[in-house]
């Protein structure tokens, strides 16, 4: 598998040599008998530094499909959430079952809760997918938002139409908006979350006093390499449109780029590769601090979402609390684990599974964790061994129907803050 380095480059690459055209985008007869045809994640007019197109040049053009009609969307929820009431308890699941029945990808994605609404382009969805049959002759697009995959079980092996990408628990990917795909599930199954940003793109976030590097850094973003596929049957396109699925038929494979410029890209990241930064003082920074990608809303340092991780790393600072404190938010925080185990949480967190804490709900580490740090030696430590990852989002993420009825919801969940102890004394011993 070969890839191109970097986070909104320019990239330029073809499949078959001489199939890229040279100092413009549009000559009258494309190479080698190619359709030319413009893929625009922004606006024309949108600012040259937050501009994204890509010019793609393909066996056919992307209109050669019979009309779409409306399918069941089975468990897959859009904007606006309004099934349900939304509680403003803590909320915990276990993972979700691979399922038995042949289960593709888009099949296999459960939507558990979101906000805002695809038609505004402002707002999330959260969805888990869990999977155990490869997309041979169906391909999807989503014309509501771009997707970013947390894969927790099982590779992906994701065919788009700019190239493909393996992604494996360990690293994410980010599938633009509108672009066509589909997945293998070349280990038998596959478990993941998705967040399905209907907003403004991910960007880096800026790393101010930080400096010019850190975090993740640009030149770790992997895009795929042009790959085609030159293969003609019945196939169907699902389309992902206002929240409803629909499907159309087409008699070749839409995955078929020849050959592609541009910087409106499918990309994947390792998230070791991140470049952890902590207190080597004194107290918790704000978990702001393991910002990975943010997605901006209109409103300045305010995201419609940002997705944080909080990979192994070394705890050293001194007389302090080290696990994330107890905490109050505007924003709302979406929880998963991809392997390991959260240092707020001694148990009930487990990999595959999330949790969610709304708007001013109270959270922070149960009574165990608490009375481990609050006694413990502080020694440097290495927490090996973790990953979990944040979706924080700028509106409240209301739950679907199915995520507050399903048996995979820890009802128990609150239990493990009622034994946080009264320390209080109103003397003091020193
Ligand atoms: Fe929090």
């Amino acid at each position: 598998m070969q890839y191109q380095s970097g986070f909104g480059n320019e990239f330029a690459t073809e499949a078959v040599t001489g199939a890229l055209p040279q100092g413009q985008n549009a000559p009258q007869r494309a190479p080698l008998g190619l359709y030319t045809e413009q893929f625009s994640g922004t606006p024309f007019t949108a600012p040259r530094a937050v501009n994204r197109r890509t010019w793609t040049y393909r066996i056919r053009p992307s209109v050669t499909h019979k009309p779409y009609e409306e399918i069941d969307a089975k468990l897959i929820r859009s904007g606006p959430f309004n099934e349900v009431p939304t509680p403003p308890n803590q909320l915990r699941w276990n993972p979700l079952p691979i399922p038995d029945a042949p289960t593709d990808f888009i099949d296999g994605m459960v939507t558990l809760g979101g906000n805002g609404d695809a038609a505004m382009q402002s707002g999330v969805a959260i969805h888990i997918y869990a999977a155990n049959a490869s997309m041979a002759d169906r391909f999807f697009y989503n014309a509501d938002g771009e997707m970013l995959l947390v894969p927790q079980q099982g590779v992906l092996g994701i065919h788009t139409e700019l190239g493909r990408m393996d992604v494996a628990p360990g690293e994410i990917c980010v599938l633009p908006r509108g672009l066509k795909f589909r997945v293998e599930i070349p280990e038998g199954s596959a478990r993941g979350y998705i967040c399905e940003n209907y907003g403004l793109p991910f960007r880096l976030p800026e790393l101010g006093p930080i400096g010019a590097n850190g975090l993740a850094n640009a030149r770790d973003f992997l895009a795929p390499t042009a790959a085609y596929e030159d293969r003609d049957g019945d196939f169907t396109i699902v389309s992902k449109f206002l929240g409803r699925l629909w499907r159309a038929e087409i008699d070749h494979s839409p995955l078929d780029v020849v050959a592609w410029h541009g910087n409106y890209v499918p990309y994947k990241y390792d998230l070791a590769r991140f470049n952890c930064i902590n207190s080597v003082s004194f107290d918790h920074p704000d978990p702001s601090i393991y910002t990975v990608l943010t997605a901006p809303s209109p409103i300045a340092g305010t995201a419609n979402v940002d997705f944080a991780i909080f990979p192994p790393r070394w705890m050293v600072a001194e007389h302090t609390f080290r696990p994330p404190w107890f905490h109050r938010n505007l924003m709302n925080e979406f929880m998963g684990l991809v392997f390991g185990q959260y240092d707020a949480k001694a148990e009930g967190f487990v990999p595959g599974g999330a949790s969610l804490h709304n708007c001013m709900a109270g959270h922070g580490p149960d009574a165990e964790t608490y009375e481990r740090a609050i006694a413990a030696d502080l020694k440097p430590q290495y927490l090996a061994n973790t990953l979990a990852f944040m979706f924080e989002t700028q509106l409240v993420i209301r739950p679907t129907r199915f995520a507050l009825e399903t048996k995979v919801l820890q009802h128990e969940y609150y239990e493990c803050w009622q034994n946080l102890k009264k320390h209080f004394k109103s003397v003091s011993n020193g």
